[in-house]
């Protein structure tokens, strides 16, 4: 019997089943020659919310959750948060490596040359309702972008794909700004070429009258590093909803705003907003025993606490609380950070959450310290998705690369009725009434 063997029997027949084990996995479809009979469709797997289930084969991003490990392409995500730029990482994502000078100056020129907005997108934009969710706007003019670029459905052209990853990722913090600028009342600031990706998304955020909008060194540092720590993270719910979208060769700015609709849930990239909601309405470090104890009596989750994959400290959080620091230095210290310092030391010792492995994760920090920066708690979530398109991006092009990969169509267990006769209306019973 070769090794890399799994031996199942059927106890409902008695067959005995040998299939393949490769890579620490055995092929789902592999179960389907186990039958009862010549009628039966076959064995499946059970696996709602895909707890177990690989869903694809990736070499971008590599998480040990047991271990607090991550790494981008082999890098830990300690040494690219120190020694890179957002883009350099980008770009890592993207092709594999790490860019050489001359690859970098032609990646981060063609990018920076896609920052600007149609101003047809500009109008599309106006037209939001003052006080709409950032993040709606984010999704909506993503998805609308694929009205400006159509030849973006041509998927499986290697050139046309570039430029629409160079696209996305050039006006994603184009459309976050403007989001921004629309709430608050402001007209939108149009791009700078002469800036680096994070000082010119700073620039279109925050430039009033100056002739020239010069960031705060850390500050801009300390976005780029943020946005490093959130650029892939493997196989979550949002990069899910990108594969599964550009599985049906969805053209990447509706795939994008897919992908970006599922990190704005709350379980997800809107935890860092809710944090924020939490920390107000705990108010002071006194009241942070009561809360955790309303947590523990089942009321309510601790926000930006826990993760499906890390069971140990989320290995972005650590850098994140030393990135604040770097900014409160400049801003000052936000007064929440005693009440989350307080939560965590609490929570840490806390047998219920110890027993569940529940740790901060990399929303529990980021938020404090985009606040001190001076964004409102509705941006948050925006801020995640603009590195994270890199991330999708490249997970897209894998996807369209990988030839055992077809379109996305899960299995289901049914549960309704067999047929049944058709109920004339005078005999049916009012369900609603
Ligand atoms: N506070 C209190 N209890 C929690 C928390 C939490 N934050 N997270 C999980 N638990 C408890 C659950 O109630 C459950 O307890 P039980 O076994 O007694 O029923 C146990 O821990 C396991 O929880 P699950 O929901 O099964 O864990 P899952 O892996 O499905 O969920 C998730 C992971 C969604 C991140 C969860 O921990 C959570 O809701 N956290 C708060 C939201 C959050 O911070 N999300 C951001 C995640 S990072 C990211 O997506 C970018």
């Amino acid at each position: 019997m070769p090794e890399n063997t799994l031996t199942i029997t059927d106890n409902r027949t008695g067959q005995v089943y040998t299939v393949p084990i490769e890579d620490g996995t055995i092929r789902a479809m592999s179960l389907r020659q186990i039958k009862t009979d010549a009628e039966d469709f076959g064995l499946m797997t059970y696996d709602p919310a895909f707890m177990n289930t690989a869903s694809c084969r990736s070499s971008i991003t590599y998480i040990d959750g047991d271990k607090g490990i991550l790494r981008y392409r082999g890098y830990p995500i300690e040494v690219l948060a120190e020694r890179c730029t957002f883009l350099e990482v980008a770009f890592l994502l993207m092709f594999g490596e790490l860019p050489t000078q001359t690859d970098l100056k032609s990646w981060v020129n063609d990018i920076t040359h896609h920052t600007m907005l149609h101003e047809s997108t500009k109008k599309f934009m106006e037209g939001f309702r003052y006080d709409s969710h950032p993040m709606a706007m984010f999704v909506s003019t993503v998805a609308a972008l694929s009205s400006i670029y159509p030849e973006a459905r041509q998927v499986h052209d290697v050139n046309n794909r570039m430029l629409q990853i160079k696209r996305l990722i050039g006006k994603v913090p184009s459309i976050a700004a403007s989001a921004y600028r629309h709430n608050m009342g402001f007209p939108y600031v149009y791009p700078d070429n002469d800036l680096s990706y994070t000082e010119n998304f700073m620039n279109m955020l925050w430039k009033m009258v100056e002739p020239k909008y010069v960031a705060n060194p850390t500050l801009a540092r300390a976005l780029d590093i943020l946005f490093i720590l959130h650029a892939d993270h493997e196989q979550n719910c949002g990069t899910n909803a990108m594969r599964s979208v550009a599985s049906a060769q969805t053209d990447p700015y509706l795939a994008t705003a897919s992908a970006a609709s599922a990190l704005a849930g709350p379980l997800h990239g809107g935890a860092n907003e809710e944090v924020l909601k939490m920390l107000d309405e705990i108010g002071s470090k006194e009241n942070v025993p009561a809360y955790i104890k309303k947590v523990k009596e089942g009321h309510g989750r601790l926000m930006g606490f826990g993760h499906r994959v890390y069971k140990n400290y989320d290995p972005r959080a650590k850098i994140i609380k030393w990135t604040a620091e770097q900014v409160f230095e400049v801003t000052g210290r936000n007064p929440k950070l005693d009440i989350a310092l307080e939560l965590e030391r609490i929570a840490l010792e806390d047998e219920y959450f110890v027993k569940r492995k529940l740790y901060p994760n990399v929303d529990f920090y980021s938020g404090i310290m985009y606040q001190a920066m001076g964004f409102p708690p509705e941006m948050f979530t925006v801020l995640f998705a603009i590195p994270r398109t890199a991330g999708w991006l490249s997970q897209w092009q894998e996807l369209i690369n990988d030839p055992e990969q077809k379109i996305t169509r899960p299995r289901q267990v049914y549960t309704g009725y067999n047929q049944r006769e058709f109920v004339p209306m005078e005999r049916r019973t009012a369900i609603l009434v």
